[in-house]
C-alpha cells in the first residue's frame, strides 16, 4: 500500500464523518503490518467530551479487532464544506493514543490533502517528541513488551 493509497483511504473515511457541531470532517487510515486497512472518522456528541477523533476511532476498531501492529496512518481533514483540503495535523490525545501500540521511531503519520501530490510524512516521534509510552511502566511486574 503506498502513501498515497493510504491518503485515499482517509479520504473515504472523511466521508462518513459525523461533526454537526465544528463541520471540521476528519478521515483517517491505519495501516496494520499485514496489510490491512482500518477506516475511521470524527464522531462527535451534542455534549461535545464524548467525541472521538477520526485516529482513535481507527486505532479502537483495530485493536478491538485483534490487531497491533501498525506500520503507518494517513489523516485527512478540514471543514465539511471545503473546495480543498490542506494539511490536518493530529491532536495530542491521538498522538498518545497511536504512541501507545506502535515503535514511534518507524511508524509513519502522513498528513494528506486532496491533492494526491501534496502530503507531508513524519514519523510519530517528530510528532511526540519524548512520548510516554508503554516502556516507561516497564517496572510493573507484570508488564509485558
Ligand atoms: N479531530 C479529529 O478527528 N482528529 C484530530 O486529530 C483533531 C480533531 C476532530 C474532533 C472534532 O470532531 C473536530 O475535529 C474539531 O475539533
Amino acid at each position: 500500500m503506498t502513501d498515497k493509497e493510504l491518503v485515499s483511504e482517509a479520504l473515504e473515511a472523511r466521508k462518513m464523518a459525523y461533526a454537526p457541531y465544528s463541520h471540521h470532517a476528519v478521515g483517517a487510515a491505519l495501516l496494520t503490518k499485514d496489510g490491512k486497512v482500518y477506516r475511521g472518522c470524527n464522531i462527535e456528541n451534542a455534549a461535545y467530551t464524548p467525541t472521538n477523533c477520526a485516529e482513535r476511532t481507527a486505532l479502537f476498531k483495530a485493536v478491538s479487532e485483534g490487531d497491533r501492529e501498525f506500520s503507518a496512518i494517513a489523516i485527512v481533514g478540514g471543514p465539511d464544506n471545503a473546495e480543498h483540503l490542506g494539511i490536518c495535523a493530529p491532536c495530542g490525545v491521538c498522538r498518545q493514543a497511536l504512541n501507545e501500540f506502535v515503535d514511534a521511531k518507524t511508524f509513519k503519520v502522513i498528513l494528506g490533502t486532496d491533492d494526491p501530490e501534496n502530503m507531508k510524512v513524519f514519523v510519530l516521534s517528530e510528532l511526540l517528541p519524548l512520548g510516554f509510552g508503554p516502556h516507561d511502566m516497564a517496572f510493573l511486574e507484570d508488564y509485558k513488551a
